[in-house]
């Protein structure tokens, strides 16, 4: 039976914005979301030519407040369903707050907030509400992380002992943000990005990598928070010692100076009977490496279940809508599959019949908020010589 189109409204995305495109893809992916209002911009009337000059009609708002309330006045069924937030993240709060209070359920960009006390505030809205909240960690949503995070859980790599989680880049190595790339432009400045660079930007990704593939806590690290280009107030490198929940060691190790590097993100996880091996760039595939036996790669849509190594495959993985390998997937598709099981959670909310997520599917508020508590337990641990400290 068909159902009706689930409804997203915009805050951010005008002006030459970048997440905001891919978002948007996903949004219309299925054929089952659409978006259809945004307050696009922080000054009012570029908001409003921003919204008229939208590829299709939206309705425009001058400001995301002006967007909540007024959309919140509307009837259910025309009124937006979900608030998408791809601001810069010292907008990630205000908007993201002011639309649970009018329960609105809210997809939220990367680092969660500026500081701890706003991740803390979001927290607890959430948990009070039980109204969806998904943080936009793009990379949970491939089809091979997912099937990463059940080889890796169901023990076949035996005891995790080492992992490698990585996010590489270098589009920040010379003075970007002086050349008018406004992407990088709030990325350095802290009253825009927040306490970290580079940490903040990708460092959570790689944290969140590591927690979903994995299942294990960082429990303490020492953290090397460090600027290479000269004059910059953030680091533009990162790099996280990190001691797990389970006995084990990892690093996170990111960077945005290294030449070359595009979006070199992926994982390696150790374990005293095997390896995985898995990279964002080529995110058809994983490699598992067990002692003794011939490596094996594992493309998308070529799994079967029982095949005398991988065990059961829940079919939840296996029956979930992707087309056939070869033809990549990649980053929209990503996108999509969360905005997917975000969208299923929103039909739920509507119905009464939500379970509050338990981050499988996509990284939840709580996941947010560990990303801030990490980054502040980073700029502690830089500030005091590297000691030790826990997330
Ligand atoms: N998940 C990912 O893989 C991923 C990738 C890139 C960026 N991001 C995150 O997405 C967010 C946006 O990053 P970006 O690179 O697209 O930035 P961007 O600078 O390209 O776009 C930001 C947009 O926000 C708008 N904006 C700023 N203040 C506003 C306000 N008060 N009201 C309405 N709109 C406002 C700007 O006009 C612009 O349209 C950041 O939090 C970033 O960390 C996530």
């Amino acid at each position: 039976m068909s159902q009706r189109i689930l409804n997203v409204g915009l805050v951010g995305g005008g002006g030459g914005a970048f997440i905001v495109h891919p978002h948007q893809k996903a949004i219309h992916f299925d054929g089952t979301r659409r978006v259809v209002c945004g307050a696009l911009h922080p000054d009012h009337e570029v908001a409003m030519k921003e919204a008229k000059a939208w590829p299709f009609p939206i309705r425009g708002y001058s400001s995301y407040q002006a967007m909540i309330e007024e959309e919140a006045k509307k009837p259910s069924g025309e009124r937006m369903d979900y608030a998408l937030i791809v601001t810069p993240n010292h907008v990630h709060h205000g908007p993201a707050k002011m639309a649970l209070d009018a329960g609105f359920p809210v997809f939220c960009e990367k680092p969660l907030t500026l500081n701890l006390e706003e991740a803390d505030d979001l927290v607890a809205t959430v948990q009070d509400k039980k109204i969806p909240f998904c943080v936009a960690h793009t990379y949970l949503g491939h089809w091979t992380s997912r099937l990463a995070r059940h080889i890796v859980q169901s023990g076949l790599l035996g005891k995790i002992r080492w992992v490698d989680a990585r996010y590489i880049q270098g589009w920040l190595a010379g003075r970007t943000e002086d050349q008018g790339v406004i992407q990088a432009e709030w990325r350095v400045d802290p009253k825009q990005a927040g306490i970290s660079g580079c940490g903040g930007d990708i460092g959570t990704h790689a944290l969140m990598q590591l927690r979903y593939v994995t299942g294990l806590e960082v429990t303490r690290f020492q953290a090397f928070l460090e600027s290479f280009v000269e004059g910059r107030r953030l680091d533009d490198h990162f790099t996280a010692y990190c001691e797990l929940n389970n006995g084990g060691k990892a690093i996170i190790r990111c960077s945005q100076i290294s030449i070359g590097h595009k979006n070199d993100m992926g994982i390696e996880v150790n374990g005293d009977k095997g390896t995985l091996i898995w990279s964002q760039e080529e995110p058809e595939c994983l490699t598992v490496k067990l002692a003794g036996q011939p490596d094996r790669t594992y493309w998308r849509g070529e799994v079967q279940p029982n095949d005398g190594f991988l065990g059961d495959v829940p079919a939840s993985l296996l029956e979930e809508p992707t087309i056939p390998s070869g033809h990549g997937e990649g980053f929209h598709d990503a996108f999509a599959r969360l905005h997917r099981f975000f969208e299923e959670d929103v039909r739920a909310y509507q119905e009464g019949t939500y379970k509050v997520e338990d981050g499988s599917r996509y990284a939840t508020v709580e996941d947010g908020r560990l990303g801030i508590a990490f980054l502040v337990a980073a700029v502690e641990s830089n500030q005091n010589d590297h000691a030790w400290v826990a997330p």
